[in-house]
């Protein structure tokens, strides 16, 4: 009995090296402490859905948090220091924020990681990211550390190369995925998200994604 009710306990967090520099770490992020401090990035910068260069209204809602914020419109795409929605600096990036991802950068192998940039995405059902690189930055020797929240997702985890066939992990709320170093330009992506009913909310999957990007 004692062995099957330990079964309905959360598991421990636990590592999946994916690849040079690059590490899964289960159940690393207090997801619960994390959503309310979502909440208030997004009162004072509203999710919105960008629109690509190519003039594609993107599925996945935005917003960010910390000195720059990642954008994009029918100019391309860019770290700018203001919402371009408000003309006002984005919202400060949340101290308990900032603790994590350092935290999970020194895990995955990054003990300097000084993150100035968050993304924050928010996906409804049906929402994807298409395979991409994360390239904007200005410095590409930091590691990227994104954080998921609410519903899980499958994450498509693919090579150096566009071609090259993604790996299909499923992101639980409070995975925790830190890629770097020769991981640093890997292509990524998440796969369509599946409809759902979250203990913590809802119908949505958060995501955090830290980045050095001045
Ligand atoms: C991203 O690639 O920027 C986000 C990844 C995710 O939502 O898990
Ligand atoms: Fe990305």
């Amino acid at each position: 009995m004692a062995a099957q009710s330990s079964l309905s306990l959360p598991s421990p967090p636990s590592r999946l090296p994916l690849g040079d520099g690059a590490v899964l770490l289960r159940g690393f992020a207090d997801a619960a402490a994390l959503l309310p401090l979502v909440q208030e990035v997004a009162a004072a910068a509203p999710f919105r859905h960008l629109v690509t260069p190519g003039g594609h209204t993107m599925s996945v809602a935005m917003t960010n948090c910390g000195q720059l914020g990642w954008v994009s419109d029918r100019r391309g795409y860019r770290y700018a220091p203001q919402d371009p929605e408000t003309g006002r600096p984005w919202p400060p990036m949340p101290a308990a924020f900032r603790a994590l991802a350092e935290s999970a950068a020194a895990a995955g192998g990054f003990p300097d990681f000084a993150p100035d940039a968050c993304l924050v995405n928010r996906y409804q059902p049906g929402a994807r990211l298409t395979l991409h690189q994360d390239r904007d930055e200005g410095d590409l020797g930091a590691p990227i550390v994104s954080v998921s929240i609410g519903l899980p997702a499958v994450f498509l985890w693919g090579g150096l190369r566009r071609a090259d066939r993604p790996r299909r992990l499923r992101l639980e709320s409070g995975d925790v995925v830190v890629w770097g170093g020769p991981s640093r330009l890997v292509f990524h992506g998440v796969d369509k998200l599946p409809d759902g009913d979250h203990p913590l909310t809802a119908g949505y999957r958060f995501n955090l994604t830290f980045r050095r990007a001045a």
